[in-house]
């Protein structure tokens, strides 16, 4: 894979473009990140497109992550000059430290405020990361049901829509949607083992291969605790394809002349992955991504 694959290319421009229009109006910029994927799931682009505003980082899915691996992640960030938390979307865990990690990202912009005598003006902020990362789970959970739509505001913000969370801060409630760039064919595959783009691109059984011998590297005794296999692999020529063979055996997964069915054993694999039955797992870790271009 390449940088040069690329989705929707028509729908990408146009909405740099409209980001590009609100970053006008607006005084902080939310990044959602998949927190077992932070760098891979980020894409490069908004450091242009944001240039100059302030950032929060948010860590989402940090149910589905290795919680010690996100801890790093937000050690990273934060030594890059963001304002980081780790959240969960759809459980609501993590949220209340947002409005704070708001704040204290955009503290020149309130003091600046505060100096010219403009006192509690709410902090406009713009949601943006790259489909499926959360987006409107996140804009759902944190305005919850006390939300009240603010409307058009005459003279400011022709036809757009805000959200007051409360009196501290305002969301633009159409999120800014990023696609992913694939810097390398790892970043690639992580974004393809989280289910970000279509399967097709990459084959559900090496994908799925590629995991396992991921999973049994970094995360020793996970696999053989939950599918009862071993894990050892010396000598396996193709390690992957051993590790998935065992998978269909344990599973039953045969065909009808009783040979094993692996393509069955990596759509149960990729699924069970995605929906954290072999456990938390984080697919990138700063180390990971060191030589590559800072995002
Ligand atoms: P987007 O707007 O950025 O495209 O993403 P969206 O909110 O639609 O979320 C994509 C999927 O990720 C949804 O699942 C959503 O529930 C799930 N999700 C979002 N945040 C979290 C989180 O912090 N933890 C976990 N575990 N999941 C999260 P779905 O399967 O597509 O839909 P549904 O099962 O919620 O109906």
């Amino acid at each position: 894979m390449s940088e040069t694959i690329n989705w929707y290319p028509g729908h990408m421009a146009k909405a740099k473009r409209l980001m590009l229009e609100d970053m006008k109006i607006i005084d902080v910029v939310v990044e959602l990140v998949d927190a077992r994927i932070p760098y891979s799931s980020k894409n490069p682009d908004i450091d242009t497109i944001a240039k100059g505003k302030s950032r929060v980082i948010l860590l989402n899915k940090a149910d589905m992550a290795d919680a010690a691996v996100t801890a790093r992640w937000k050690e990273y960030y934060e030594n890059a000059g963001a304002t980081v938390a780790a959240i969960n979307a759809r459980s609501g865990n993590g949220l209340r430290a947002v409005t704070e990690a708001i704040q204290t990202a955009c503290r020149e912009k309130i003091e600046r405020d505060r100096a010219r005598g403009i006192q509690n003006r709410p902090l406009r902020a713009m949601i943006v990361g790259i489909p499926n990362v959360g987006k409107s789970t996140f804009i759902n959970s944190f305005a919850g049901k006390a939300v009240a739509k603010t409307g058009n505001k005459p003279g400011v913000t022709k036809g757009k829509q805000w959200i007051r969370l409360n009196k501290s801060v305002e969301l633009l409630d159409t999120p800014g949607i990023l696609w992913p760039k694939f810097e390398s064919p790892e970043v690639g595959l992580r974004i393809a083992w989280i289910g970000s783009i279509n399967d097709q691109i990459l084959v559900t059984t090496e994908l799925a291969e590629k995991l396992l011998v991921f999973i049994a590297g970094r995360y020793q005794g996970m696999l053989s605790e939950h599918y009862g296999i071993g894990e050892t692999t010396e000598g396996c020529e193709h390690p992957g394809t051993e590790l998935l063979r065992r998978i269909a055996e344990r599973r039953g997964c045969l065909m009808k002349g009783g040979e094993l069915d692996t393509e069955r054993a990596a759509g149960i694999v990729t699924d069970e992955f995605r929906n954290v039955k072999i456990g938390q797992i984080s697919l990138e870790t700063p180390e990971d991504i060191a030589g590559y271009t800072a995002r």
